[in-house]
């Protein structure tokens, strides 16, 4: 309970607004340091990259009020995500983020119509107290975000499959700051400093990446968008998360202040939100239950309401609803709550009392023995 109430101050006091960039993108097309650069300073790419100036870029913000509940869409289960220590990472520095390659042993099983091979994962981040995710929920933008491309198995290499229409799917995580480390991302921010430099890399032991993404993966938001960088192909089928990871503010600056890009610092690298252009984003839970448009539900679709608390994980989850039908749950509902239970304690302790009190007396005058009463005075709850 008081974790509870915790996660709700402490997303409460989270500000900021989101934006996403999304980073399939990132793996070809280094641009390496000279010519046809673009930089996160000067967004307007479409001078060299017609189709950032595209109807359908990412990132963009999500209106939650404005998205379509879904409950047709299909739940997504990984595969091969828990690497062993032999599997060999590479973590690199591509001048615009950190990158880590992930192996082709690596799958969305299911939660598409097809399947997706993993690719990369990399991240998008702020400055000091600027934050620096991509995508924004309800024009909030969070810390920092990271990107697990895809690409769909049937087009053999990322490269391939860039410029198919169903080519990509990228899953995006936001991050918030927590008040513990979250020691899952160590295997990757504790390397950091070995990649300083534009262009350097390290091997890094598999591990589990799942414990890099939310416990519970059925919360999320869909649309169909680009790559947030430079070429900005519009082939990525968004899955954005709803529920977030928590980092501590020591992990977001050794994210924020670690790499540099040509001679600078290497940070602020996210996308600015794009326009919608009449999207729907459609959104797996109730997302919010009033003023919404429904796709009709089908029956075998629903995602069986496993919504059990992650909090026993310690520090990466964050609910912002709670109850297996997505209802949200306020500080108030929340302070209610936790008053409400101290408050049934107390009369329940108090009628207890009375009612010893009364068996002791009972039991003495039974035996005729003295029987002292105390002050009233001494009575307490
Ligand atoms: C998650 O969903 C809740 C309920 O709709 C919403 O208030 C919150 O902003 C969402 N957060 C993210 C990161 O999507
Ligand atoms: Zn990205």
């Amino acid at each position: 309970m008081q974790r509870l109430l915790f996660l709700i101050l402490a997303q409460l006091l989270t500000t900021g607004t989101c934006d996403t960039n999304p980073g399939p993108e990132h793996a070809e097309k280094r641009e390496g340091n000279s010519l046809g650069h673009w930089s996160y300073e000067d967004q307007d790419w479409s001078k060299g990259y017609e189709l950032c100036k595209g109807e359908s870029q990412s990132p963009i913000n999500i209106d939650i009020r404005k998205t379509t509940l879904n409950k047709n869409l299909p739940i997504i289960t990984l595969e091969g995500y828990n690497l062993p220590e032999t599997e060999s990472l590479t973590l690199s520095n591509n001048g615009h983020t950190v990158k880590l390659s992930l192996p082709d042993s690596m799958s969305i099983s299911s939660g598409f119509s097809q399947k997706y091979v993993a690719a990369q994962l990399h991240f998008h981040w702020g400055s000091g107290t600027i934050p620096g995710s991509e995508h924004t929920v309800d024009g909030t933008q969070y810390s920092a975000e990271m990107h697990v491309v895809h690409y769909a198995a049937k087009y053999g290499s990322l490269k391939d499959a860039a410029e198919e229409t169903d080519g990509l799917a990228v899953l995006a995580v936001l991050f918030q700051v927590g008040p513990q480390d979250n020691e899952n991302y160590d295997h990757i921010f504790g390397k950091l400093q070995d990649i300083a430099e534009e262009g350097n890399s390290v091997h890094i032991p598999g591990f589990d990446i799942t414990t890099l993404l939310p416990r519970q993966l059925h919360r999320f938001f869909r649309y169909s968008g680009s790559l947030t960088t430079p070429p900005c192909f519009q082939t990525v089928t968004w899955t954005i998360f709803n529920d977030t990871i928590q980092i501590s503010q020591a992990q977001l600056n050794q994210l924020e202040t670690s790499l540099k890009t040509g001679d600078h610092m290497m940070d602020s690298n996210y996308r600015h939100v794009q326009p919608l252009n009449g999207r729907t984003v459609f959104a797996s839970f109730s997302a919010m239950a009033s003023s919404r448009r429904m796709v009709p539900k089908v029956d075998s679709a629903e995602s069986g309401g496993d919504d059990k608390s992650d909090s026993e994980s310690g520090e990466s989850h964050v609910y912002s609803n709670s109850s297996v039908d997505g209802n949200h749950v306020t500080l108030g509902e929340t302070l209610a709550i936790i008053f409400g239970i101290l408050f049934g304690c107390t009369a329940l302790a108090f009628v207890i009392y009375v009612m010893k009190q009364r068996k002791r007396q009972r039991s003495n005058t039974e035996r005729g023995q003295k029987v002292i009463y105390k002050p009233a005075a001494t009575m307490e709850a």
